[in-house]
């Protein structure tokens, strides 16, 4: 019998996908310095880049990165447990416990995997996983590979998770948000869900790959932001590719949550440890990020900046206080054509299409950093207008 050829099924969905104009397309960025980075020979200001403190190309990072570079070589050449773990991983995963204000933190190679492993180390089949509608892929494919019955509830909604809760009563229970939503850049209702997953007896996980580093007085995240200690949420994820500007991510809470992990998260157990020169890079990030204060200042009153101007141009906002500023579209067609009459103007913002959004949600995800001036805003947005006219 004849089987159905998988690389014919996938040129398939590939020419679907392009008939509905959705899709992707890589493109190489041949510099990058600032704000600024040139593609295919032109230098283009972006609103792209999720470097909201403006660290990825920092100085003290680059040091960090060559001398831990010098010391260890390039890579960590094993499994953290077969001798990949170097001083500089137990170094950082020290200062994000303090930090975060948590027991102990692990260090993951990115966020993706640190979802996949502290839910595939904590569910099991018949457990119960709620997830807001608007989660991160990889919380969603977390659970999915654990084999707890996942159930999406309204997206911030506190009401509809407890009614989720409700359906499945005496099974052990997580609920997973993301503590900035990636592409809305809205933040969880976090005290409500801390107080929900309390009184349901639940284990509280919170993604704050877009929060830490933004929110909180010394840039502790949106939990810290919420004042929700370890006991409120007792799992929390965050990357440490995002306003950090390095790569990989890691898992803060108590001893027992850690030590957990370091037995059971495949994802921790099963892949080559982060380059240590990239853990010391990041130590120098977090230092800067808790205590040069001014570049979070800078960058809210840039977000309010943005959020002025756009309102007095009639721009539609979303409501989002977060470097995340999105410009809803709806159609994908045109928001790939605003995307584009923007990068004939000098701007590179993508368009974000679904399934990244959900059909009819298309938008141009612009984010702003600490390396923006007010002007450069100012400029993007005359731009939009322009391009919309
Ligand atoms: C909310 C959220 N969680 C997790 C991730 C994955 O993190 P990483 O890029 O480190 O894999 C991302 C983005 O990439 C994200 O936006």
């Amino acid at each position: 019998m004849s089987r159905p050829d998988l690389l014919a099924r996938l040129s398939q969905a590939q020419a679907e996908r392009a008939e509905a104009d959705l899709l992707r397309r890589l493109r190489s960025v041949e510099a990058a310095d600032g704000p600024y980075v040139v593609i295919g020979g032109r230098r283009l200001l972006s609103f792209a880049s999720n470097d909201y403190l403006g660290l990825a190309q920092h100085p003290r990072l680059r040091e960090a990165l060559t001398a831990a570079a010098q010391r260890w070589g390039v890579g960590a050449t094993a499994a953290h447990l077969l001798g990949g773990h170097r001083d500089a991983h137990e170094a950082l995963e020290h200062q994000l416990a303090c930090w975060t204000g948590r027991e102990r933190a692990l260090l993951f190679s990115s966020g993706y995997m640190a979802n996949l492993g502290v839910l595939g180390a904590l569910l099991r089949e018949g457990d119960l996983c709620l997830q807001d509608r608007l989660n991160h892929a990889c919380l969603i494919d977390g659970a999915r590979l654990s084999g707890a019955t996942m159930k999406r509830y309204v997206h911030n909604d506190t009401a509809s998770a407890r009614r989720q809760f409700e359906t499945a009563q005496g099974v052990p229970a997580l609920l997973a948000s993301d503590g900035v939503f990636s592409m809305d850049g809205d933040i969880a209702p976090l005290r409500e869900l801390a107080a929900l997953c309390r009184e349901q007896g639940a284990l509280l996980h919170v993604d704050d790959a877009h929060g830490i580093g933004v929110l909180g007085t010394d840039g502790a995240g949106s939990v810290a932001e919420a004042g929700l200690d370890q006991n409120d949420v007792p799992v929390l994820m965050a990357t440490l590719g995002k306003a950090l500007g390095v790569c990989g991510a890691f898992v803060a809470g108590s001893a027992a949550l850690i030590d957990g992990l370091v037995q059971f998260a495949r994802t921790h157990m099963y892949t080559t440890a982060l380059p240590p020169a990239l853990a010391a890079a990041t130590s120098a990030a977090v230092d800067i990020a808790r205590f040069e204060t001014w570049r979070r200042v800078r960058l809210h009153a840039l977000i309010a900046h943005w959020r002025s101007g756009a309102r007095s141009r009639g721009l539609d906002l979303l409501p989002s206080r977060t470097p995340i500023q999105p410009l809803l579209v709806g159609d994908s067609t045109a928001a790939l054509r605003l995307s584009r009459e923007l990068e004939t103007r000098g701007y590179y913002v993508p368009a974000i299409r679904p399934p990244t959004v959900a059909a009819g949600k298309a938008r141009l995800r612009v984010t702003l950093s600490a390396l923006h001036s007010e002007s450069m805003v100012e400029q993007l947005l005359d731009a939009v207008v322009q391009a919309r006219a």
